[in-house]
């Protein structure tokens, strides 16, 4: 076999390898989409999954404000949701969750009564607790 032709076989054989690698593959991304197809629209799969690096907001938030705002910034009996349209960024930039933890905060959105100074919560811890609701209101599509 001359060179040229011996160049020629090694060039198809790869490009058959390649074209199989590719049916392959879309094998592989079907299977692997299967999964997710069938929890699509439930959301419960979503409303689990809180990244890593904001669990320490979250049981920051849950031991210092959960009792009224509520598990996952919902709301109670006791104080207002804060995953809602009003607290978004451009409404309560993240200034004023460090005052509302520091000052308290007069009543004057809602009917629940004054919020109290939260003692025991530093500016870091807040900057956390901030961040966690910052992503919960944008899983609500809150931005
Ligand atoms: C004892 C109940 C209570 C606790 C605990 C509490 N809050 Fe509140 N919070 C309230 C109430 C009630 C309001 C609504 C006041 C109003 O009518 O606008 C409020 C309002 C807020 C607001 C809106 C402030 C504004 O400028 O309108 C923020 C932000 C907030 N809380 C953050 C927090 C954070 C962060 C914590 C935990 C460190 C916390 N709250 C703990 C009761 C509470």
């Amino acid at each position: 076999m001359s060179e040229r032709a011996r160049r020629e076989v090694a060039a198809s054989s790869s490009g058959a390898w390649k074209a199989s690698a590719r049916a392959g593959l879309a094998v592989w991304l079907l299977v692997a989409g299967l999964p997710s197809a069938c929890t699509d629209g439930s959301g419960t799969q979503d409303a689990a999954a809180i990244p890593p690096e904001l669990r320490v907001g979250e049981a920051k938030f849950k031991a210092n404000c959960a009792r009224c705002h509520g598990e996952r910034g919902a709301g109670t009996d006791h104080g207002p949701p804060l995953v809602h349209r009003i607290y978004e960024p451009d409404h309560h930039p993240d200034i004023t969750f460090q005052r509302a933890a520091a000052n308290g905060v007069r009543a004057h959105h809602w009917n629940f009564g004054n919020m109290p100074k939260i003692d025991g919560v530093t500016p870091e811890d807040v900057d956390q607790i901030t961040r966690y609701i910052r992503w919960l209101q944008r899983q609500a599509g809150i931005n």
